[in-house]
């Protein structure tokens, strides 16, 4: 196992779920962190918490991913001791609604294809060369099951996630001799505020998403990272499907009944 020790580790999406559970399943290790997202003052409370906790070294910046300039500059004026990024995991992204194609509104398109792939591609362009540079690094991509299967009224999000794989796929295949490891960590049904997004804040609606199982939580999923991030040099992996015990596909889920 490799340690992580003062190892620099940039988690996009840090303000919640999974990238919140990474960024202190990381910091426990000893790794220093980067964590960005739009509520500035959620990473903050991160960054302070992880801080008194473990010690942790961190840099925090507010970053909408889906702002092509805004992530060029914020990444390219990293201060010189936080630019050589060892671990990114390209974490940021949302499911917005859950409708049938012919119905569905178009502005949640918009931004699912722009955060879930135009954002991932920007921050991966602006990160790589540095690792590619430097003979060393690892790009760790949050897939979902919704990159392996469609399911019905998440056309778009099923898309973006299929997007993801492809980018997964083809990069690895890009960097093959440069010591730079590409994996996707692709999980079924987590707990975090992905349902709460995706119902545009309807807590109640997101709630039932969950009924009569239980789910993953954002740390099951931040473990798996983290064993993805530990491996010797000589091996990567490539993608991990992680769901609930109570899920088989997207579909065929067994509930529980009160
Ligand atoms: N939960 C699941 O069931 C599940 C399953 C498979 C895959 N995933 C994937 O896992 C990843 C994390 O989701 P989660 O479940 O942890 O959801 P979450 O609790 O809603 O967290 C999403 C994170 O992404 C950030 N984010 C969203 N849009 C952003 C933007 N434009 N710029 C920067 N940051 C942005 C959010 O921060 P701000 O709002 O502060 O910007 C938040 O920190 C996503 O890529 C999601 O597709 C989730």
């Amino acid at each position: 196992m490799e340690s992580l020790k003062n190892k620099i580790v940039f988690i996009t999406g840090a303000s919640a779920g999974i990238g919140k559970a990474c960024a202190e399943a990381f910091a426990e290790e000893g790794a220093k962190l980067i964590l960005a997202a739009r509520r500035i003052s959620k990473i903050e409370e991160l960054a302070s918490s992880l801080k008194e906790k473990f010690g942790t070294e961190s840099f925090t910046f507010k970053l909408d991913v889906r702002d092509r300039k805004e992530v060029e500059k914020s990444i390219s004026a990293l201060p010189e001791s936080w630019k050589a990024i060892d671990i990114l995991v390209n974490n940021a992204g949302l499911g917005r609604g859950l409708n049938k194609l012919y119905e569905d509104d178009v502005d949640g398109w918009e931004e699912m294809i722009d955060t879930n792939i135009k954002g991932l591609l920007y921050v991966t362009r602006s990160v790589v060369p540095g690792m590619v540079e430097r003979g060393s690094g690892h790009v760790i991509n949050l897939g979902s099951i919704a990159g392996h299967e469609a399911y019905p009224k998440g056309s778009v999000y099923c898309a973006t996630k299929h997007a993801v794989a492809a980018i997964t796929r083809s990069l690895r295949m890009d960097l093959l001799g440069t010591g730079v490891r590409v994996s996707s960590v692709d999980p079924g049904m987590v707990e975090t505020e992905f349902s709460i997004v995706r119902f545009n804040g309807d807590e109640q609606k997101a709630k039932e998403v969950y009924k009569g199982l239980t789910p993953l939580t954002g740390k099951d999923i931040a473990e798996a990272i983290q064993f993805c991030a530990t491996r010797p040099p000589h091996a990567n992996i490539n993608e991990m499907i992680i769901m609930p015990s109570a899920q088989a596909n997207a579909f065929v889920i067994h509930r529980e009944s009160e």
